[in-house]
């Protein structure tokens, strides 16, 4: 591992390292959120607001961080969720992040807007996959991207229900994000600040959306463009009939992500979900969307006997996951931690931003006085007052 990624030893320092890696317009493109980013903050910010309860002389010699998600056995209680663009990251995208799952057995969600397509994720590494669906207008879409998941070996599917339209993000707006990236003056001098990143752009493949790219009919040019685009091919007319429709298409592991309502989380269980993601995009839609730690105790009490919660949005400690698992969750999904791994030092940095997550859940578990991650519960912890 390169001296510059073991030099991190924090979430945060990997998101410095990804600063410095990337052209501005590409770390703004993950850093950034909605508007105000109120949500964005308020996403980890929430954690704060919880103490642990530690107990003593427990034996922690081993601790058991391992659980079962969907049916699957994984060794941390973390999944990678699914973020769109990756190879604007790193040249190798969604590929350097797939061996990382596989060796750390975890699952790997792969985006609609990814930069590999379905079957070369599904051929790429043995992890275990889901694939995160919107439903698009034309039905025909749907199925067929169903179908193509079945063939490849994914494990289950995840609905994304937050984006009835694209969040407004304006640093994005402000840095004029375009994919794939534009030759401008500004580029010029970017590539004197980050030639390694030009080089690998500029010989490689032109970076683009692989599942969607032939599916709107228009080309994918822009953040506008691709929002326009999506914005006219998904369809915001969806309703809880059509999650029912493609639970059924499915018939397997299904999960509905950017839930942070105990009714809408009641009803997605009825409707046939076999999992919740409490999420609000990682607050690039509606900023001021409520945070998904503060909405966990309440979707938990709801459906918690019933079914599996993920949370979603704003982990960036071991201390977290914690924190989110005794309230209720089942699991934590992460998106920005891993990119800015990814970002820093592909492969590698995707590994170390598990290495430090898993040491951090490991060490906090210890001095928690827990040694195993099915006893965490709302004693060992109390809302600051
Ligand atoms: C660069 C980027 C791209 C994303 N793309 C998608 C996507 O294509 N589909 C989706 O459902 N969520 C997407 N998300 C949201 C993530 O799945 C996840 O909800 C969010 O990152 C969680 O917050 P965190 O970054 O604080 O962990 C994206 C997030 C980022 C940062």
């Amino acid at each position: 591992m390169s001296p510059a990624l073991t030099a991190c030893h924090s979430i945060a320092d990997l998101r410095l390292l990804a600063r410095k890696r990337l052209p501005k317009v590409f770390f703004d493109y993950i850093d950034g959120a909605a508007e105000d980013e109120i949500t964005m903050q308020r996403n980890s910010s929430g954690f704060n607001k919880y103490e642990l309860l530690p107990k003593v002389l427990t034996d922690v010699a081993s601790v058991n961080l391992s659980t079962t998600i969907q049916g699957v056995q994984t060794d941390l209680p973390l999944i990678f969720s699914p973020t769109g663009g990756q190879r604007l990251f790193h040249h190798l995208g969604e590929l350097a992040v797939l061996p990382v799952a596989e060796k750390e057995n975890l699952i790997f969600t792969l985006s609609s807007m990814a930069t590999h397509n379905i079957e070369v994720v599904g051929q790429a590494a043995k992890c275990n996959k889901w694939f995160q669906i919107y439903v698009w207008k034309d039905r025909g879409v749907v199925r067929d991207f169903i179908e193509r998941c079945r063939v490849a070996g994914y494990k289950g599917l995840c609905l994304t229900v937050d984006v009835q339209t694209s969040g407004q993000r304006e640093r994005d707006l402000r840095n004029g994000f375009t994919l794939p990236p534009k030759f401008t003056a500004a580029s010029l001098v970017d590539m004197a600040l980050h030639p390694s990143w030009w080089w690998h752009t500029l010989s490689k493949p032109t970076i683009t959306l692989a599942n969607v790219a032939g599916l709107t009919g228009k080309a994918v040019e822009n953040a506008t463009s691709m929002g326009q685009n999506a914005a006219s091919q998904l369809d915001p007319s969806v309703t809880w009939d059509d999650l029912a429709w493609m639970i059924e298409q499915w018939g397997g592991p299904f999960l509905v992500k950017g839930i942070v309502r105990a009714d809408d989380a009641q009803r997605a269980v009825s409707t046939g979900a076999t999992g919740i993601i409490i999420s609000n995009h990682g607050g690039r839609q509606l900023d001021h969307a409520i945070a998904p730690v503060a909405a966990l105790p309440a979707i938990a009490e709801a459906v918690g006997e019933s079914t599996q919660i993920i949370l979603d949005g704003g982990i960036r400690r071991g201390s977290d996951i914690i924190k989110a698992l005794a309230l209720g969750a089942d699991a934590c999904m992460i998106g920005r931690p891993y990119l800015f791994g990814l970002a820093a030092g592909g492969q590698e940095g995707v590994q170390r931003a598990i290495d430090i997550l898993k040491s951090e859940l490991q060490r906090s578990m210890r001095l928690l006085g827990c040694n195993d991650i099915r006893q965490l519960n709302p004693g060992l912890l109390q809302l600051m007052s």
